[in-house]
């Protein structure tokens, strides 16, 4: 097995195969595991960099794919309908994949070097959500102070430089990106962006569809649309992640469901910080044809 390092500043993560996970929830033998397991030709996987618009996608698909829960006659977390493929929370508690009926829809924040090759045969399909990265390192963050598992930094640039070292929770976001648009062609990959969900959740929630295959009439995109505005998310208990065990969250310290806007870390970032952050935007994304908006102004 490849080398394990704690990461710098953090000795709750770990650094494996230049990808930082969570002791609490990743062992290096499980991940390695997942390159065998079982793919079926109907799963689906949602992949996204952390603070990207994981719960929010999430909540869309169980909403697509479980009439019983759009129509609240079953009242089951998104967490249960979308389950993480590489977390452990417990040893207990480890679901077993193989056993769930299809079509199974997964979680992950896994690069794409670690999901199982199975999903290389083109057969099962990927939606990844991609975020402007500002956004995602102010949200990341705040997410550090409600997360007891993660180590709080002491201030912002503590956090932006880790940030930029890809020395948080899934390693650098460059690389996540980068790595997922390079090897696009491999999959049978749907790209999204978070800030065209703000913009025009319908039309988004209709591309998925088209994608998935799945044939909603506009009485049920109205309902996907509406349980899945800010709004309703964040007093939906089973959408708004906010009944969390207690020993890894700290809901008094933060939520997820925070602000969910676009540019937000104008609330957090120096211009100095946003200089630099674009220069190196620029050496490692400038090769993909990759725009983001970064702020509320530009969604015109
Ligand atoms: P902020 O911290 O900027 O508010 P993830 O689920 O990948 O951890 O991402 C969490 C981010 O998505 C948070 O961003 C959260 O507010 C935002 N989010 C979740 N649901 C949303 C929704 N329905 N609309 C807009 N943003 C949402």
């Amino acid at each position: 097995m490849d080398t394990i390092t704690p990461v710098l500043c953090d000795s709750n993560l770990y650094k494996y195969k230049g990808f930082c996970f969570y002791k609490e929830f990743m062992k290096p033998e499980f991940v390695d595991s997942l390159q065998d397991f079982q793919i079926r030709n109907d799963d689906l996987f949602l992949i996204t960099y952390p603070k990207s618009g994981t719960i929010w996608t999430q909540q869309i698909l169980s909403l697509i794919y479980s009439e019983g829960y759009r129509n609240g006659t079953e009242q089951i977390e998104t967490t249960e309908i979308v389950p993480w493929i590489e977390c452990q929370f417990m040893s207990d508690e480890i679901m077993d994949h193989n056993s769930r009926p299809s079509p199974r829809l997964f979680a992950s924040h896994l690069s794409y070097r670690f999901v199982p090759q199975g999903l290389k045969m083109r057969k099962a399909k990927i939606i990844y959500v991609m975020r402007n990265p500002k956004d995602v390192i102010n949200s990341l963050y705040h997410f550090e102070a409600m997360a007891s598992y993660a180590k709080t930094s002491p201030d912002f640039d503590h956090f932006f430089k880790k940030f930029l070292d890809g020395e948080v929770f899934a390693g650098s976001w460059f690389d996540h990106v980068h790595g997922w648009c390079t090897h696009r062609d491999q999959f049978n990959i749907l790209f999204i962006k978070y800030e065209d969900m703000i913009m025009d959740l319908r039309s988004v929630v209709k591309q998925m569809c088209k994608f998935l295959g799945k044939e909603l009439d506009e009485e049920a995109l109205d309902i996907v649309v509406k349980r899945a505005s800010f709004n309703e998310m964040k007093k939906d208990p089973l959408a708004n992640k906010e009944d969390l065990p207690e020993e890894f969250y700290n809901v008094k310290k933060g939520k997820f469901m925070r602000k969910g806007t676009i540019g937000d870390w104008k609330n957090t970032m120096t211009v100095a910080q946003s200089e630099v952050f674009d220069t190196i935007f620029q050496e490692k994304m400038g090769d993909l044809d990759i725009e983001f908006i970064w702020d509320n102004k530009e969604k015109a």
